[in-house]
């Protein structure tokens, strides 16, 4: 496949190892982000990796003329678009950064890539819009909602594709809903690098482990769960990376839009997660136990089935692998890129 994407957040942790996915599958990709939330020693790492080139722009998606600047330069056939804010608890305090970046960035990558004729598009959705789940493993028709701004930002954009495919049917759109991403790229050259203290459980069990904070805190042992700790789908970020390309094979194949949950199938819980690291790493992680953590759900799984029909893709990396290159990242680079 010789096609050039357009790939926005590409120097960010998912973007970043799709970017090596897609590469090594002969795509042809130039690269673009704003900066915010990552680095662009990213850029090098996925060009070492690779020893395939790729353009990098500092540009931001809510700047239109430098989009439309940049694909009248450009002969681009599909996007995918990654780029993003992504926290939960920052979004509460700051809504308006979070619509204008997540819905209004959306609008204008859209708006550009019509006027240009490129109608193809691959958005990173979340398990987030499934709120509070009604019954798992969840499946893509199950009931969505949101309950802060980053996940109603979510649901917003779903929403403006949805309509946006139905008033012209020339688009295809692959909205991908992912699970809980973790792990890393097995070479230790790539993985997530969050600023500050991390809020999710992988980032902060790794830098528990590497001796950056002092003790996990396991938020709430009280929930309907087989230990009593909260249920996710952790995914290998490279399997996800893969799903993307499986996507975009479809899309370049079928004139047709869909949307699809990439997970594994299968619950962790946090004491799960943390015995595995802890063999990983070959270390004791010391956890306290405290409050649940506002907002939070007890259990959230996905169905993995209608990837794996539509897309001939699901998810094959154990917990092992995904937390053994969780590690080699994080040991490695102590202090991110
Ligand atoms: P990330 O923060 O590592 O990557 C996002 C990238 O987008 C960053 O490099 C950031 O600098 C860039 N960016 C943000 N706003 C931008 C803007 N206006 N213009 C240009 N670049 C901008 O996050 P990630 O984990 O790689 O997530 C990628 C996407 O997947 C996001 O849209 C996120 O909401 C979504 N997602 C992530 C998770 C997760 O757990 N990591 C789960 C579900 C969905
Ligand atoms: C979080 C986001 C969600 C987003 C998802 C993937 C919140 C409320 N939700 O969800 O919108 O789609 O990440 O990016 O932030 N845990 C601890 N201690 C910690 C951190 C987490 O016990 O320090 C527990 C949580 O209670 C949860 C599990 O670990 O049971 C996973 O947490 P996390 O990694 O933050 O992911 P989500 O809760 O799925």
């Amino acid at each position: 496949m010789s096609d050039t994407l357009l790939v926005t957040g590409a120097s960010g942790y998912i973007g970043s190892h799709t970017c090596v996915c897609l590469l090594q599958a002969g795509w042809h990709v130039i690269a673009i982000d704003n900066l915010s939330n990552s680095s662009p020693r990213t850029i090098e790492r996925i060009q070492e990796i690779t020893g395939r080139s790729v353009p990098f722009h500092t540009i931001d998606v809510r700047d239109e003329s430098a989009l439309t600047r940049l694909l009248n330069q450009e002969n681009i056939s599909a996007a995918i678009h990654f780029a993003g804010l992504k926290s939960v608890s920052e979004s509460v305090n700051k809504p308006l950064t979070y619509f204008d970046n997540n819905v209004n960035g959306s609008i204008t990558l859209l708006k550009v890539l019509h006027q240009q004729g490129v109608r193809k598009l691959v958005f990173s959705s979340s398990a987030t819009v499934y709120g509070d789940p009604k019954k798992v493993p969840i499946q893509e028709d199950a009931s969505l909602s949101a309950t802060n701004p980053y996940g109603r930002s979510k649901l917003f954009v779903e929403q403006i594709l949805n309509d946006l495919s139905q008033a012209d049917p020339e688009w295809r759109i692959a909205t991908l809903r992912y699970f809980n991403p973790a792990g890393a790229h097995e070479s230790g050259l790539l993985g997530e690098d969050p600023r500050g203290i991390p809020n999710n459980l992988m980032p902060y069990i790794a830098q528990v482990a590497v001796g950056k904070l002092p003790h996990l805190s396991v938020f709430g042992n009280d929930y309907p769960t087989t230990d009593g700790t909260g249920v996710r789908d952790y995914i290998h970020v490279m399997d996800l990376a893969q799903g993307h390309v499986s996507a975009l094979n479809r899309l370049f194949a079928k004139p047709e839009s869909f949307t699809v949950n990439l997970g594994t199938g299968q619950g962790i819980t946090v004491l799960e997660a943390v015995a595995a690291f802890e063999q990983a790493c070959g270390s004791h992680i010391p956890i306290q136990v405290a409050p649940r953590r506002p907002g939070d759900i007890a259990t959230c799984y996905a169905s993995a089935d209608k990837a794996r029909e539509l897309l001939n893709w699901q998810a094959n990396k154990t917990l092992d692998q995904m937390v053994d290159d969780h590690w080699r990242w994080q040991s490695h680079n102590p202090n991110g890129y």
